[in-house]
């Protein structure tokens, strides 16, 4: 066949790991009924197996003028009083004395998305964790960028030194380096850095950035959901520390904060000591808004802005709520893990925990799981509960449920 599309466009077909899992325990949900225990889905999912949808987030939406629901945003960049409300969202709590600027985007996606191919030229290299959300890799390679990882663990702590030993090959090569760390509520593992790593991480980038630019894109998709909520941002204030080489893209998600994974809305916060280096990097955002989405749904906007101020103690309270659930859930699975051997990552807090598993036996493992109608999602060296969607009387034993079947894999 004559081929029509690009010559440098990848062919394979997108593999999506989750989706197609979760189709599987959909199908055996019909058959089986409760026989079936589904941790695949990466959304909030209450104790009757409902998808939870806040309505101190969706009942104003859903009052909301058509007209506002249709116009057009402001701005490429995104309204300028969602733009500002994002900032003090994200910052809350903090002290930050960089210059800042906040574009819109498509979701916590097409934040990182723009900062990958901002920042970085075909056939160059992004330094990403090496257990981590599988997209990161789409977004690099669909734009012709490699990708590397970086060692997330040694033993039960961030992997300094490997984060460092990349940073430099990085700069050897291609003189800049482009750093991924998803924290905190890191998906798959759970883990979030300790303030001391975050201090000691900042001293690295500063001091490989004396030899080039180095950006941190810190996806903070899952921040709230942190356990200790009132503290979850204090690590940004590291931040300050930045030397004039360091600039920082902190991609912030309404999909989880607000439950609204389909209303497409995020922002890129942009970080840096200096204004110019700030600004030169919002217009090349705002660029690549223009280009790729335009602009981002205005009501989407209008409602987080809405919700963030007039609402916040209602909407604090609501997801409160499943905070707490989340700690119950992820306390026994711990809990239960323990009691009975089951090699776990370090969590911490957030969506999802992760099993340590052979990495030459994670392909059986997941497939004898779900013959014993368990499903769940295959990570490098792992495999993911999805515990935000996992009603506490599914997660009830089922940690040693999952070790037996393991231990019966070969
Ligand atoms: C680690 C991580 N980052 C970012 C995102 C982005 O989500 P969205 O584009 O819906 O904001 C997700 C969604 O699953 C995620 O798991």
């Amino acid at each position: 066949m004559m081929s029509f599309v690009r010559k440098d466009a990848n062919p394979n077909p997108i593999v999506d790991t989750v989706f197609a899992v979760a189709m599987y325990a959909m199908l055996d949900k019909q058959e089986n009924g409760d026989l079936v225990t589904d941790a695949t889905i990466g959304s909030l999912f209450d104790e009757d197996g409902n998808f939870v949808a806040f309505h101190s987030v969706f009942d104003h939406y859903d009052a909301l003028d058509h007209r506002i629901k249709g116009a057009y945003a402001a701005s490429f960049l995104g309204n300028p009083d969602f733009c500002r409300d994002v900032y003090n969202w994200v910052t809350q709590g903090t002290e930050l004395s960089l210059a800042h600027s906040v574009i819109a985007t498509p979701g916590g996606s097409g934040a990182i998305s723009s900062a990958i191919t901002s920042f970085l030229d075909k056939g160059e290299t992004i330094i990403l964790p090496d257990i981590g959300w599988s997209s990161y890799e789409l977004m690099a390679t669909q734009y012709n960028i490699n990708f590397t990882h970086y060692q997330m663990f040694d033993g039960d702590r961030f992997n300094l030194a490997s984060v460092k030993e990349a940073l430099v090959s990085s700069m050897n090569t291609q003189g800049r380096a482009v750093l991924v760390v998803n924290d905190p509520c890191h998906n798959p593992t759970g883990y979030s850095l300790t303030m001391e790593e975050w201090e000691e991480l900042v001293r690295i980038l500063n001091e490989v950035s004396a030899r080039g630019p180095i950006i941190l894109i810190d996806d903070i998709a899952y921040i709230d959901y942190a356990y200790d909520g009132a503290h979850s941002r204090a690590y940004m204030n590291t931040f300050n520390q930045f030397s004039d080489n360091v600039m920082a893209v902190i991609a912030f998600s309404c999909s989880k904060a607000l439950t609204s994974y389909g209303l497409r809305c995020g922002a890129a916060v942009i970080l840096a000591q200096k204004q110019e280096a700030v600004r030169e990097a919002e217009i090349v955002f705002e660029k690549t808004a223009r280009a790729i989405w335009s602009n981002i749904p205005n009501a989407a906007m209008a409602n987080f802005s809405w919700v963030v101020n007039e609402n916040r103690d209602a909407y604090l309270a609501e997801k409160q709520q499943y905070i707490d659930l989340l700690k119950q859930r992820s306390s026994l699975f711990l809990k239960e893990a323990e009691a009975c051997g089951l090699p776990l990552y370090p969590y911490k807090e957030g969506f999802f925990i992760t099993i340590k598993v052979d990495p030459a036996k994670t392909e059986a493992i997941h497939e004898a799981l779900m013959r014993d109608h368990i499903y769940t999602v295959t990570m490098p060296g792992g495999i993911r509960v999805a515990v935000c969607s996992l009603p506490l009387r599914k997660t009830s034993g089922l940690a040693e449920r999952i070790l037996q079947i393991i231990n019966t894999v070969e």
